[in-house]
């Protein structure tokens, strides 16, 4: 099979797939309780890809290169086929990589059958470890505790776990420090994320972004850095280790440091529409061909075609995009999965 390129050349390696719009969060940068409350038009059952069909999907974006795939959301955790969907990947669709991005509210109950199933790594939000700080960031008062023994039982089971904390000035930049040392203590690795201006509610200003350079000062003053090269080609997050021995910690750069050059990842939403960037406005309804009839054949002839048509670079013109002052309308975060 030819390998898929992109208007910039740029292959398809990386599938992140939202397996539901729901959150049990309300994490004001992503999903406001203001504006996503009861009357907000979530999605339906039967607009959602059902697990057979994501299967056949999921197919055909390996078919087309794909090499690693992380359930998100919404929270990924709350459709409970989630485990058996993982089984199916790793276990019959043999993909090489299966990671999950959650917030850990049900971990604790669902790591040990997460990780029989075949999981390879979870990513936890963890944006704070004040009690009061993170019930406010969840938007509903809910409790650090809990979090905390989902991830300390992720790791239990043997599942590499990494933290993300969203940064944001005068909300949780103080924290910095004290959650940097927690996951020292724990060898896990941190990774500390520039706020973005996702979705259209998030009242984003790039004056509450505090710049991954400015963290990897602060910290370094403390515990000596170093930086080391990526995983893989196209990692999202700059790698730093502590010279002391004391793990490392990664840097989600995408407003000061854009990454757009090396993105080799698609994005598919619950409803099964392929989102060619994180900060589309239209996707290409993936599920609704193959509704209509379509083949494997005719589903991958459809891949490809949006795959090859993709010239997205949204973060690298982000500042030219703001400087003019064109609104836009982009999918929200908690619908296309981060
Ligand atoms: P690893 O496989 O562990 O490297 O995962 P990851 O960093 O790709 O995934 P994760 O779900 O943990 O994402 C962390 C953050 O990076 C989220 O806030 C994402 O929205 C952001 N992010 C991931 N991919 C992209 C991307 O393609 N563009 C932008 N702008 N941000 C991204
Ligand atoms: N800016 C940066 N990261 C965000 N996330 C959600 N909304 C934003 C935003 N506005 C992060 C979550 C999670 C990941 C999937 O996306 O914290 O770690
Ligand atoms: Fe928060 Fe993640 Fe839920 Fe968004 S999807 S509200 S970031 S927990
Ligand atoms: Fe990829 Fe779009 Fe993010 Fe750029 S802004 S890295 S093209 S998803």
């Amino acid at each position: 099979m030819p390998e898929l390129h992109d208007q910039f050349r740029r292959p398809l390696r990386d599938l992140r797939v939202s397996v539901t719009d729901r959150c049990n969060f309300r994490c004001p940068y992503c999903m406001p309780a203001e504006v996503f409350g009861a009357n907000y038009p979530f999605l339906k059952d039967p607009q959602l890809m059902s697990l057979d069909e994501l299967v056949r999907i999921l197919r055909q974006f390996l078919r087309a290169g794909v090499e690693k795939v992380r359930l998100t959301g919404g929270e990924p955790l709350l459709r409970p086929d989630v485990p058996e969907l993982v089984r199916i990947l790793k276990q019959e669709l043999r993909v090489p990589e299966v990671a999950l991005t959650t917030n850990g509210w049900l971990l604790e109950k669902l790591a040990p059958a997460l990780r029989t199933a075949g999981l390879d790594r979870v990513n936890v939000s963890l944006d704070s470890l004040d009690p009061a700080i993170f019930a406010q960031l969840n938007g509903r008062g809910l409790k650090l505790d809990r979090v905390l023994r989902g991830i300390a039982a992720a790791q239990e089971t043997g599942l590499p776990v990494k933290l993300n904390m969203v940064v944001q000035r005068d909300v949780n930049e103080g924290e910095i420090p004290a959650l940097a040392a927690w996951a020292r203590e724990r060898r896990l690795v941190l990774r500390f994320i520039e706020f973005m201006d996702v979705g259209n509610h998030n009242g984003w200003q790039m004056d509450r972004v505090v710049p991954a350079k400015t963290i990897v000062e602060t910290l370094h003053a403390r515990w000596p850095l170093e930086a080391v090269g990526p995983n893989y080609r196209g990692e999202v997050a700059a790698r730093y280790r502590y010279r002391d021995g004391g793990g490392e910690i990664g840097l989600i750069s995408s407003v000061t440091e854009p990454f757009c050059r090396d993105c080799h990842r698609a994005r598919l939403s619950a409803d099964g529409r392929l989102y060619a960037c994180l900060f589309a406005a239209l996707g290409s309804d993936v599920l609704g061909t193959l509704r209509r009839g379509a083949s494997d054949a005719e589903l991958f002839n459809f891949i490809a075609r949006v795959w090859g048509g993709r010239n997205d670079r949204y973060s690298d013109e982000r500042a030219e995009l703001l400087a003019a002052g064109v609104p836009r309308k982009k999918v929200e975060m908690s619908y296309i999965g981060g």
